[in-house]
């Protein structure tokens, strides 16, 4: 089994060789995490690597990942486990017809193991040869306050008590990791369980590190352009700013285009990759996507 990193340091370094770049302040929270065994809540804005650091961590310690995607309506049965129900009713209809069917034992049979359909928080309970799993709690904000109220116990004890089986209980605790592009507040007693971190766009410096380790094929030049130019959109007043993700994107479609420099009209025609809304493309077209790209000339032949 991968033993958990033992520094700072080696946590930084053994997400690096996964391929994700990851800052001081986010490497700490994570060894934190690691170390006190307490879940990591992480919120920021869309595509900055809050979901991808749950993938990364899972790679670098060989942990199996578990994902629960929150959604509106997202329940408990449907988060822990759910009877298979269709499979229940194929195994009464056989009991029957094969007659004389010893009904204690085909109702013990039907609620057993054979016909629960684990889901995410169950099967993270579940022990795993390779350690605990991680557990992603991805997009919470999406799901309501009962919800939440449910998680609290389930991250405060980790275990599930399912009437027709008994307790369940997980011999060693998962990793767990929240995520949230915080479209609403999470209620506190939940954050307070937690480790928080504020997700942030990277600086120049990192953005372009991130771009070499998911786009290494784009030029050096290129990719200080692409990386200056996505930073300068963000401190316009656009409705949406473009992600880290966003920033990967671009990349890739300009390489798919052998650009080799970046201009106002190759701008104009690829801004869909970076800007997903049709009022800031139609506001970033034309005078105003070469305004800031000779500013972002600028900066980028100063330095
Ligand atoms: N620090 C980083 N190092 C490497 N890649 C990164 C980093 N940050 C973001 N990325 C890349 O950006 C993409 C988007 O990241 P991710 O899906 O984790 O964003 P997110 O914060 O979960 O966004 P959303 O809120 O929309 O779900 C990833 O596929 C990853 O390739
Ligand atoms: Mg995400």
């Amino acid at each position: 089994m991968t033993q958990i990193p033992q520094s700072i340091d080696e946590v930084q370094a053994r997400l690096n060789d996964t391929g994700y770049v990851c800052g001081r302040a986010l490497a700490t929270v994570v060894f934190l995490s690691l170390k006190l065994g307490r879940p990591l809540f992480l919120e920021g804005e869309a595509g900055v690597g809050k979901t991808e650091i749950a993938k990364a961590l899972a790679a670098c310690l060989g942990r199996k990942l578990i994902r629960l995607q929150c959604y509106e309506g997202l329940d408990a049965s449907s988060a822990v486990y759910e009877w298979n129900f269709p499979a229940q009713m194929i195994a009464i209809r056989t009991a029957e017809a094969g007659g004389g069917a010893d009904r204690a034992a085909l109702n013990a049979e039907l609620f057993g193991p054979e016909f629960l359909i684990e889901r995410p928080l169950l099967e993270a309970m579940r022990p795993d040869e390779n350690g605990a799993p991680i557990l992603l709690i991805d997009e919470l904000d999406r799901t309501d306050e009962p919800f939440e109220a449910f998680l609290l116990e389930a991250l405060s004890d980790f275990q599930v008590t399912i009437p027709e089986i008994g307790t369940i209980k997980a011999p060693e605790p998962p990793i767990v990791i929240l995520t949230s592009n915080r479209t609403r507040e999470v209620h506190d007693a939940l954050k307070r369980r937690c480790l928080y971190h504020w997700v942030d766009y990277p600086g120049f410096e990192r953005e372009v590190d991130i771009l070499n380790a998911r786009a290494p094929e784009v030029a050096e030049t290129l990719s200080h352009q692409i990386v200056a130019f996505v930073q300068a959109l963000r401190t316009e007043d656009i409705f949406k700013k473009p992600g880290v993700a966003e920033t990967i994107d671009w990349a890739k479609c300009l390489l798919a285009l052998d650009v080799v420099d970046l201009s106002p009209e190759v701008i104009s025609d690829t801004l869909g990759a970076i800007l997903k809304y049709q009022d800031d493309i139609q506001k970033l077209q034309g005078s105003e996507a070469k305004r800031i790209l000779d500013n972002v000339s600028q900066s980028l032949d100063v330095a």
